[in-house]
């Protein structure tokens, strides 16, 4: 695995910074359920934001083809509003887990006020080590959460294990589309130092899946689907932008605003599904 951007995620340290980030959010009024891009069908779809993004939810989980008898595990599951809408639309139980302890209090607080506390329960924990037995789920998403994650290998590794035979694995990733720059945009840099993310290589993604004992079920790049219109969108005046003190962030020019990505068009987004054979 060549990671593009060095520095590697701390498990711990990405646990305080979503904790932050958290709490910053339910004091401010900008609380959001879910934290990842949108999904707009067609270029000139007319869809917001929040409906875009519940859309990459929706694409997900048509691919994870569950029911009412299903169990399904949401990896680094944020404050659950995927998790929560799978439960919802499918019937499925669903077990988020996730780094940071507020996200899990926020996530379950959220679950019973939906009514879907008897199935959708959410858990501290790593899914490098994940705590729960062989076999256990017939689905496994993750949703922009692998891109926090030491080592990648590890965590595939993981889901395999914990996914019956037959089970399905469906994630995001981000990632640099080509012509690839020795050094990557300034924007992609601090976007990855900002919030403690490692780019991915799309070409290892065969072998990573390989090597998991897993099957590749398809490799699509969504980006002309998701980012630089989530960017845009998140760059209108209305939308705010980073707050420091959530980010931790003293050094203030280095501060990632959603408008530095308008135009970069090569930071990618990969959407990954997988079966246990
Ligand atoms: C960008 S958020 C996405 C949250 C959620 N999937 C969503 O779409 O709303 C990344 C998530 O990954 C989680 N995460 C990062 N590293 C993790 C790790 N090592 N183990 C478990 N969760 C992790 C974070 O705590 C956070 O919940």
């Amino acid at each position: 695995m060549t990671d593009s951007v060095s520095t590697v995620p701390v498990p711990e340290a990405v646990g305080k910074l979503y904790d932050r980030l958290t709490l910053t959010a339910l004091d401010d009024g900008t609380f959001n359920p879910n934290i990842h891009i949108g999904f707009w069908d067609t270029p000139d779809s007319e869809a917001t934001l929040e409906e875009a993004v519940d859309r990459l939810t929706d694409v997900l989980t048509e691919r994870l083809a569950v029911d009412e008898s299903s169990s399904v595990l949401d990896v680094g599951c944020g404050v659950g509003g995927p998790g929560l809408r799978v439960a919802r639309r499918t019937g499925a139980r669903v077990t988020g887990i996730s780094i940071s302890q507020e996200q899990v209090k926020t996530a379950n607080r959220l679950a019973e006020e939906a009514g879907l506390a008897d199935r959708a329960a959410f858990t501290h924990g790593d899914a490098m080590k994940l705590p729960f037995a062989d076999g256990s789920f017939d689905a496994v998403m993750a949703l922009e959460s692998i891109i926090h994650m030491p080592d990648r290998q590890q965590v595939l590794t993981e889901a395999a294990r914990v996914l019956r035979p037959g089970g399905r694995l469906v994630l995001t990733d981000i990632f640099e589309r080509a012509p690839r720059k020795e050094v990557p945009h300034p924007s992609i840099q601090k976007f990855c130092r900002n919030f403690m993310v490692t780019l991915a290589d799309a070409d290892d993604y065969v072998g990573l899946l390989h090597r998991s004992g897993l099957r590749l079920r398809g490799l699509l790049d969504i980006t002309e689907h998701t980012q630089q219109r989530t960017f845009q969108e998140l760059s209108r005046p209305a939308a705010g932008g980073e707050r420091p003190e959530a980010l931790g962030q003293t050094n203030l020019p280095d501060l990632f605003q959603p408008s530095d990505m308008l135009g970069v068009d090569e930071f990618g987004c990969l959407l990954v599904a997988a079966v246990r054979p």
